[in-house]
């Protein structure tokens, strides 16, 4: 990412969900803030949802991983889990939806200094309260030490935490992707969902074509994806970082968990995964 420029990216999953909220009624994540964050006109949303037939396989994706990734932490909080950070939170409105507000728990929202300042612009310009629980902190994945930026927001490293790392990992480098996890880790019983992509061949046909064009689109740009990861990789870096408990959802078990609430869903498959992995330390929670 460029240090002065938001994230152009964050817009891709941040249409993809205000497009679900009109076209599948929420039916995967009912999102009430998606359409009003993003402060398009919800016909310019649908034109993005309509303009590819496997914006249907974009707008699955994203919900899906929201959601799964909210039913764990869902299972944190009543284990008594109270920190939840949000990690390259975009225009994600977990925060601002939290249904665990009457528990104390603190929401971070880490993100890249640029993209946040603009998130937190776009809240002020939708006339978006600020929740008590939601504490912003600024951090480049591939320059800043993620550990000290989040003491100094006030997060307890001594502390269980739920992580959330949606949409991220393809963007970041393997030594980015190695130190969150190396943070995560000192965690006790840290906890995280995030989600992967594998190498073009494991995408079908038209799937494979259009995941290539956004790789050579991007190659253009300051954001591309910078890591491919095999699932069993996957697996062997979590072990390495003490994670044991390792659930690897791929899009098969996606599609037939939630592509019913999709309108229009294409088929084909995608090498994409959502992963949940969890710590076990000495202090249960
Ligand atoms: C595709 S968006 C996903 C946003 C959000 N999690 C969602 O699902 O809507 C990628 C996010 O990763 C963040 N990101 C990418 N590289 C980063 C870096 N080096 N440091 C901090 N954040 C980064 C971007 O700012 C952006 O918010």
């Amino acid at each position: 990412m460029k240090p002065n420029e938001p994230s152009r990216t964050a817009l891709i999953p941040a249409r993809q969900r205000a497009a679900h909220q009109l076209l599948d009624h929420g039916a995967i994540l009912d999102d009430p803030f998606a359409i009003k964050i993003l402060g398009e006109d919800e016909k310019d949303v649908l034109r993005f949802a309509n303009a590819h037939p496997l914006a249907s396989v974009g707008r699955l994706l994203s919900a899906a991983r929201s959601r799964i990734a909210e039913d764990a932490l869902s299972a944190a909080v009543e284990r008594g889990v109270r920190q939840v950070v949000v990690l390259g939170a975009g225009l994600d409105t977990f925060a601002l939806r939290n249904p665990h507000a009457a528990r104390p728990i603190r929401v971070y929202e880490v993100d890249h200094p640029a993209t946040q300042a603009w998130k937190r612009q776009r809240l002020a310009e939708a006339q978006i309260a600020l929740p008590p629980w939601l504490i912003f902190a600024p951090v480049d994945f591939e320059r800043d030490d993620l550990g000290e930026k989040l003491a100094g927001a006030g997060f307890q490293p001594n502390a269980p935490a739920f992580f959330t790392w949606l949409g991220v990992v393809p963007y970041l480098t393997r030594e980015a992707i190695d130190a969150t996890l190396d943070f995560m880790a000192s965690i006790p019983n840290a906890e995280v969902v995030f989600d992967d992509m594998e190498p073009s061949e494991a995408f079908s046909g038209e799937m494979r074509k259009l995941v290539t064009e956004r790789s050579e689109q991007q190659e253009k740009t300051a954001e591309r994806w910078a890591s491919r990861l095999d699932p069993s990789d996957v697996a062997a870096i979590l072990r390495a970082h003490g994670f044991c408990d390792i659930e690897d959802i791929d899009y098969q078990r996606i599609a037939s968990r939630f592509g019913g609430a999709v309108h229009g869903l294409a088929s084909g498959q995608a090498g994409v995964h959502v992963v949940h992995a969890r710590r076990r330390d000495e202090r249960e929670v």
